[in-house]
């Protein structure tokens, strides 16, 4: 197979072991394309992308950017907060807009689950999820899985836990969808009240025990609280969750063995992670946004193939 099956990127629910295979054999192409001195190549030449993001980002809006330079497309960057929404503008009118200037693929991060499934009922342009509210990331979850197979081999029979807000994080759902397609085993870790109920449905295991669940795992994958989205109280108090589910260095030495640690950033040192956790060696958070480039990369070359 060289070709994905679907023309959006909407989420990894979507795709099978095989779609993601070839993105990751792309992604190790395009890894060795941005370690050699001259760092581009001219894939997305006649294509015009614009990363339309509707929520705050750091890493994912750059990244895309930094992927679509790259690869030689044109990029144009918008930002709800310093555009025409303000004035009551629709979510598809925005879109339409944005596509009447020519534009080929449309890279979206939005608050609301399932805006980037409205959009792909509406417009023919390529879609890429960049998250939606709490329901997928699914370029995160794709450089994650990437950077375990790169640290470990391979995903296949890892256990990986994620641990802290389950309950508001699409990183969570995109994980356990794209961990499972690669055969991984996986478990969620926090509070009962950030871990949603429909979870352990999924064929995952849940701990609220933060040593036995970092006992079990290969890899950690630490998630911040996400305080922007609670409306009302999860916990007593971040002192406390930390307290109870920050992972620290006299935590992972009390296990007697080593695990690979990962976070999606931004980071909240001192609360979900320890600064000494966070710059460990085994802390392969940078090598997670290192990955993202050269698999956002393989996600616009591979979508590019299959524009309408
Ligand atoms: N991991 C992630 O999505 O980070 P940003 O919110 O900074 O894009």
């Amino acid at each position: 197979m060289s070709q994905l099956r679907s023309k959006h990127l909407l989420g990894i629910k979507d795709l099978n072991a095989e779609d993601i295979g070839l993105i990751f054999e792309t992604a190790d192409n395009f890894k060795d394309v941005i370690n050699r001195p001259i760092k581009k190549v001219p894939s997305l030449r006649d294509i015009t992308i614009a990363n339309v993001f509707f929520e705050n980002s750091t890493r994912t809006r750059l990244s895309f950017e930094l992927a679509e330079k790259r690869l030689s497309a044109d990029v144009i960057n918008f930002s709800s907060s310093s555009s025409s929404v303000k004035k009551g503008e629709t979510l598809l009118d925005t879109v339409n807009n944005i596509l009447a200037m020519k534009v080929d693929m449309i890279v979206m991060r939005h608050a609301s689950p399932g805006a980037p499934h409205f959009l792909s009922k509406h417009i023919d342009a390529n879609i890429v999820n960049a998250g939606d509210g709490t329901h997928e990331h699914p370029t995160q979850a794709l450089l994650d899985t990437y950077s375990i197979r790169e640290s470990h081999g391979d995903v296949s029979g890892k256990k990986v836990v994620i641990v802290g807000d389950i309950l508001h994080s699409r990183v969570a759902l995109s994980n356990i969808f794209a961990l499972q397609k690669l055969g991984a085993e996986v478990m969620v870790c926090g509070p009962p009240t950030l871990i949603p109920k429909f979870i352990s449905g999924l064929g995952i295991k849940v701990s609220h025990h933060v040593k036995e669940a970092l006992a079990w795992c290969d890899i950690a994958n630490i998630l911040r609280i996400q305080l922007e989205r609670q409306q009302i109280k999860y916990f007593p108090s971040l002192r406390e969750y930390s307290l109870y589910y920050g992972v620290d260095k006299a935590l992972l030495d009390s296990l007697g063995k080593e695990i690979t640690i990962m976070h999606p950033g931004p980071i909240n040192r001192g609360v979900e992670i320890s600064s000494d956790v966070a710059d460990s060696e085994h802390s392969i958070i940078l090598n997670q946004v290192e990955n993202g480039v050269a698999i956002r990369m393989a996600i616009l070359y591979l979508l590019a193939a299959k524009k309408a």
